[in-house]
């Protein structure tokens, strides 16, 4: 949460920094703010709350002359401490205001370090926990005079997660940033470098980036960058390049980055396909644990928040059929504070597209302090979750900007199938040529996925007549219940509206008392030609509902003739195999839930309250 950008190099600085926070405006946009080292010696810093839009706007208003430099930095907000307005917006200075700070994360003893400062004399201006670091580092400069030396110093006193970039209007060409458990990567040119918390803010200027380390420093110049620990050891980050474009990050004339983030599911799951089956085995992206202790495992936790919680509960029918293992899937939240009975040959899959959010983070040294061995599922490359893990899969969606999450969603589904064959080839309860017939099976799920993307119209017709409704609910039976609850996420966090998902078997204990005439029901129907007793139990169910009267929105398979009488409204979707129909039945559900809120007037981009990146618990 909260996106950071730092740039030193040939360009206006304000510009590039402007840029960098429009791409990283996904993290947060409770406000924006900008600092900006001048050619006269100064630091001049403009903050706003809100969106980007409000500080470009107040920009343009005061005129942009008294931010021309080389060298500055921005922040977009996701407010922790302190409500979303100008005074808690960041950067935030020292009494001088020669050194301003910009900070992702929460420095957890901060209440203790505002004190010290307080009976110290210092005025305290805001309500955050970021302002006690700016006025700790300016102390800390007046006594040794060199900026890097004194983010150390800080650093070493600061508790919890953070990112922080700092400037000072005595050290014009350079800035110093720093991160524990929250993220930072450097972008490398030529004649001008980059802090950022994502690639994305500086993609237009170069691909070539390095991965901070836990607890490191780095400090950009012009000419280069150099890069310690806390302590002042020199210290290297990973090196990477990146391999997607600049259009990657950008609509491609949708309106809506999620709109072409849906458009772009079959090609994110044939990415994450790619390459994972190579000579008539499963491989994984990054395995630091021998395939003896995956023929060990005689559990498996799988745990993630929110929409990869929803892929999880999808994995667990896979994972127990093709594996014959138990599996429990957990709210990293939850799991992280209890004591789940772990051992050497558990395996826990840890699914996050971020790879940052804090509650799943905890939940994986929650699992390896027991001695578990965890997998992890990501979407980020290089991200914490996946570093401190034993074995990585990534999901190579691309970068997913729209703050719901779409095709990830899609893409965790797929890297969990592949984990559970993996798994399932390794302890041999599988033939290798099922593991290819299975695989087959997913490579042909981009396809279908197509097909189902050719009905969007119909959809949004759908979501047109939806738009005043007050409620809706959602049900499914086997791996149409995370659908279900997955379709009712979306709607909640998209368009605000009151929406829940139930398994439908558990209408006729409570659920039921809320059907009224008109209320719409989205059910979503496995395949009748799979497990019959499944598609006949949800007819009844179906029939439930219409007795007392209430809508019936039906995602169906293609060529189910039995349903359409009951449906008010059918929807119909390819036929795959029972396990695979999320792939498909969820695609509707997030086409449904955007036009409802396009509907509504919502950002279908940046919904109210959110944050792509949850590193805070
Ligand atoms: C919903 C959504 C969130 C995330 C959750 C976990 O659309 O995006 O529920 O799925 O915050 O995030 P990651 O996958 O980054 O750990």
């Amino acid at each position: 949460m909260c996106g950071i950008v730092g740039y030193v190099g040939h360009r206006d600085a304000l510009d590039v920094v402007l840029h960098g926070l429009g791409r990283l405006e996904y993290r947060g946009y409770d406000s924006a703010g900008v600092a900006v080292l001048t050619s006269a010696g100064t630091l001049a810093v403009t903050r706003k709350a809100g969106a980007l839009a409000n500080l470009i706007a107040e920009l343009d208003g005061t005129g942009r002359a008294a931010l021309r430099g080389t060298a500055g930095m921005g922040h977009t907000r996701w407010a922790t401490h302190g409500a979303p307005t100008d005074r808690n917006a960041h950067p935030h200075r020292d009494a001088t205001g020669r050194l301003a700070v910009v900070h992702n994360g929460i420095i957890e003893n901060h209440a203790q370090l505002r004190a010290e400062l307080e009976r110290e004399g210092v005025e305290l201006t805001s309500d955050t926990d970021t302002e006690t670091a700016a006025h700790l580092l300016a102390a800390a400069y007046a006594s040794c005079g060199d900026l890097p030396l004194a983010v150390r110093t800080v650093c070493r006193r600061l508790h919890g997660a953070f990112t922080l970039v700092v400037t000072h209007a005595d050290e014009p060409d350079l800035i110093v940033a720093a991160r524990r458990s929250s993220p930072l990567v450097v972008g490398v040119g030529s004649g001008e470098h980059f802090v950022a918390s994502d690639v994305a803010a500086f993609i237009e200027h170069t691909r070539d980036a390095v991965e901070l380390g836990q607890d490191q420093v780095v400090t950009i110049t012009r000419d280069g960058y150099r890069i310690t620990d806390f302590h002042g050891a020199p210290a290297s980050g990973k090196p990477f390049h990146v391999d997607w474009d600049l259009s990657a990050a950008e609509k491609g004339g949708h309106d809506y980055f999620m709109l072409k983030e849906i458009q772009e599911q079959p090609s994110a799951i044939a990415n994450t396909l790619r390459g994972h089956f190579i000579d008539g085995r499963i491989v994984l992206d990054e395995q630091r644990m021998d395939i003896q202790e995956l023929r060990d495992i005689d559990k498996v936790f799988v745990v993630a928040c929110g929409t990869a919680y929803h892929s999880g509960m999808v994995a667990k029918y896979a994972i127990e059929h093709w594996c014959r293992l138990p599996v429990e899937v957990e709210l990293a939240s939850e799991f992280r504070y209890r004591d789940p009975v772990l051992d050497r040959s558990t395996l826990v899959v840890a699914i996050s597209q971020s790879g940052e959010t804090m509650d799943t983070l905890e939940a994986v040294r929650h699992a390896k302090d027991q001695k578990a061995r965890v997998l992890a599922i990501c979407n980020t490359n290089g991200a914490q979750i996946p570093r401190e893990s034993d074995a990585v899969l990534y999901t190579h969606a691309g970068p997913e900007i729209g703050v719901a999450a779409t095709k990830t969603f899609l893409a965790q589904i797929v890297a969990n199938f592949l984990v559970g064959l993996a798994v399932a080839q390794a302890r041999g309860t599988k033939y290798s040529d099922e593991v290819a017939r299975e695989f087959a099976e997913l490579e042909a799920m981009p396809a279908a996925v197509t097909q189902v993307l050719s009905t969007v119209d119909q959809v949004r017709e759908l979501g047109r007549e939806l738009a005043d409704a007050k409620v809706v609910l959602f049900l499914g039976r086997h791996v149409g219940f995370p659908v279900a609850l997955e379709g009712a996420l979306k709607l909640k966090e998209l368009a605000y509206m009151h929406a829940e998902g139930f398994a439908a078997g558990e209408l006729k204990h409570g659920p039921i008392a809320l059907l009224e005439p008109g209320l719409p029901v989205v059910v979503i129907m496995p395949s009748p030609k799979g497990r019959a007793v499944l598609h006949a139990k949800l007819l009844s169910n179906i029939q439930e509902i219409r007795a007392r009267g209430a809508r019936t929105i039906v995602i169906a398979e293609e060529g189910d003739e039995t349903v359409r009488p009951y449906a008010s409204h059918l929807l119909e979707v390819p036929a795959v195999p029972t396990l695979l129909q999320p792939l498909v039945s969820t695609v509707p559900l997030q086409v449904l839930a955007a036009e409802i809120a396009r509907q509504r007037g919502y950002d279908v981009d940046r919904p109210r309250n959110l944050a792509k990146s949850v590193t805070v618990e």
